[in-house]
């Protein structure tokens, strides 16, 4: 590991007031999920218009909802890993941090309820429900969560972490006070990310600090958070086993697997 790039990172973060972390697909993949752009990344053996896109689900609601059960029960199976938890904790014990990920795996809202379970009192707040000043949901899921549902009706959201039985049309899940179809409550492709970037983007104007774990940065909006908070005057510390677009921009860039670096960053 980069002993000085973690010292330097240290340093940028005691000094810091108020962090934005920022989290891609990469964060857990050392929890044993795929990203999307790797050489084993779900968007080589799967094609993003025929599975994520508002389009792809009116065509084919059945083979969208199979995915995305799938999906859902690869990230059930795994567990948090040192990264998701060192953050969580991170939270806890500091004010001024706030997470905001393009994940939909529900890992970082695993890890603050498994924190929060060792400090019953302080991890309140930090733990996914809705903020009631701003209606997001802490950690900031840009992209939505695999956990939860909308109604293509009555637009209802709710929790729902049931198999998905994706056998027929007739076998989809059902809205509980409709009974009209459900979709995945995730942001597909050419969909407006909702007031969760809103905040995001305003929190991004007065952080002094983004650190940035395991994205590619190159899906925007989310990719611009980071550098808001550099023309805003804040630093930027990078955590990748390889280069992105904002390497150039970081104060710090450590080179390694989330699960590794994060904890010796933040602990
Ligand atoms: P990507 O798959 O584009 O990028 C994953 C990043 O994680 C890459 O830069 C890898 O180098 C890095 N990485 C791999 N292993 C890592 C490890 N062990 N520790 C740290 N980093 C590691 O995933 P995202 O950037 O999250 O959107 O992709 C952004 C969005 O594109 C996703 O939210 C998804 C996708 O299309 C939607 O589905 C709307």
């Amino acid at each position: 590991m980069d002993a000085q790039g973690i010292e330097n990172a240290r340093e940028l973060l005691s000094r810091a007031g108020a962090v934005l972390v920022l989290t891609g697909a990469g964060i857990s993949a050392d929890s044993g999920l795929a990203t999307f752009r790797g050489a084993d990344g779900l968007w080589r053996n799967y094609r993003a218009q025929e599975l994520a896109t508002p389009e792809a689900f009116a065509e084919d609601p059945r083979l969208v909802w199979e995915w995305y059960g799938m999906r859902r029960e690869a990230a059930a199976s795994c567990e948090p890993n040192a990264a998701h938890l060192a953050l969580a904790r991170l939270a806890v014990e500091r004010n001024g941090i706030t997470i905001v990920t393009q994940n939909v795996d529900g890992l970082h809202t695993r890890a603050a309820e498994q924190v929060a379970a060792e400090h019953p009192t302080a991890a309140e707040g930090q733990i996914a429900s809705t903020d009631g000043d701003t209606g997001a949901r802490l950690p900031l899921e840009l992209h939505g969560c695999l956990f939860r549902v909308r109604c293509t009706q009555c637009g209802e959201r709710y929790g729902h972490r049931e198999p998905i039985d994706s056998g027929s049309v007739a076998t989809l899940p059902t809205c509980r006070s409709c009974s009209s179809m459900l979709r995945p409550d995730i942001v597909w492709f050419g969909e407006p990310l909702g007031e969760a970037i809103e905040i995001a983007f305003s929190m991004a104007q007065e952080a002094d600090l983004c650190l940035v774990v395991g994205t590619s940065a190159v899906v925007q909006p989310a990719a611009s958070i980071a550098t808001v908070v550099r023309q805003a005057g804040g630093s930027i510390v990078e955590v990748n086993p390889e280069p992105t677009p904002l390497t150039s921009l970081a104060a710090v860039s450590l080179r390694g697997g989330a699960a590794e670096v994060v904890p010796s960053l933040v602990s």
